[in-house]
């Protein structure tokens, strides 16, 4: 069969993007580059991927869009005071976002051993940039305890009565997000077919199978292992996005085999940002891509549909 021409072009939402690859979101991306959120826009406009904005983001959505040129999907963490949560919605649907994407991963907070070593020995003046302190070990998964005054999303408070959350958000509170907005809801940080399930039964329009990339859940199954069995739960009725230890082309077509419909990255684009900026991101963009391409030859597949099952062999098979 001839394979040279290839299309890795993928809709979402309505909006053509040039291959499945979305770029995850990952806060304060101006630790890493004094551009940060900017040169990640900027690379995705020039390379037409899709870019996921974070709640914890060191630039405003309203910047990054501008900087892209087209919409960003907001990622929401969700805060102690529902006007606030509420108003961050509000503000993602109304600067053009089409999608919220809750994560639900970091609920039970995460042991982050290596950070909270190197922090002992870190001299920087932490109160230049942080005014909230550093989270307890182990607390983590909403945004209480991370006031930061370079994060837009989260520095002013939202106008209006707080209303206190109480207890941890459970099902009921995907539905009040669908009930809040036009945008389209997604659950990040899904890893089995039951909670699958139950995102399509409480509105939402997709997921993403991901484990926070090992920093949320760990010692359990890698997400690619769970992918299966979510999409035979899906059955196409939802978007599911897989991400965590997406390094190679490769791993981007197995991804789709296993019937991912895009898979996400977060740590290989932030190398590519902390290296070399912008130039850095459309690097790692490019790379995936190419690989994607040569296996996608390679196997014989011209478009992403004909990527199927029938090219994975199961481990035990
Ligand atoms: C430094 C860093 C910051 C992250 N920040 C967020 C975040 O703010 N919100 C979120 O939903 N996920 C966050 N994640 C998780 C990513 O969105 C994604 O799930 C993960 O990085 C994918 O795994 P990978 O890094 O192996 O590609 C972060 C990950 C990293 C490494």
């Amino acid at each position: 069969m001839d394979v040279s021409n290839l299309d890795t072009s993928i809709d979402l939402l309505g909006n053509k993007y040039s291959a499945p690859i979305i770029l995850c979101p990952l806060g304060s991306q101006r630790a890493f580059h004094a551009e940060g959120e900017l040169a990640v826009a900027r690379a995705a406009k020039a390379k037409n991927h899709l870019q996921v904005l974070s709640t914890v983001a060191t630039t405003s959505i309203e910047d990054v869009i501008a900087a892209r040129g087209a919409p960003v999907w907001f990622q929401l963490y969700h805060t102690p005071d529902w006007n606030q949560t509420k108003a961050m919605i509000k503000r993602a649907e109304a600067a053009g976002a089409p999608a919220v994407v809750f994560t639900v991963d970091l609920i039970g907070g995460s042991n982050r051993e290596t950070m909270f070593r190197e922090a002992m020995s870190d001299t920087r003046n932490c109160i230049q940039c942080h005014t909230g302190g550093r989270p307890a070990p182990g607390v983590s998964g909403r945004v209480d305890d991370r006031d930061n005054r370079r994060k837009p999303a989260l520095a002013k408070p939202a106008p209006g009565t707080p209303i206190p959350e109480v207890g941890t958000p459970t099902w009921d509170f995907v539905k009040r997000i669908k009930d809040t907005t036009s945008m389209k809801v997604f659950v990040k940080g899904l890893v089995t077919s039951e909670d699958a399930e139950l995102a399509i039964q409480h509105g939402a329009s997709g997921m993403f199978v991901s484990n926070h990339g090992g920093r949320a859940d760990n010692s359990l199954r890698a997400t690619v292992e769970c992918l299966p069995e979510i999409t035979k739960a899906v059955r196409g009725r939802a978007i599911v996005e897989l991400d965590g230890g997406i390094r190679r082309g490769t791993d981007i077509f197995k991804a789709l085999a296993l019937g991912a419909t895009a898979v996400g990255i977060g740590r290989p684009y932030i190398w590519g940002l902390g290296s070399f900026g912008q130039d850095g991101v459309e690097a790692v963009l490019a790379i995936l891509r190419r690989e994607l391409e040569i296996v996608m030859r390679q196997c014989g597949t011209t478009t992403l549909k004909q990527i199927t099952a029938s090219y994975v062999v199961p481990r035990n098979g």
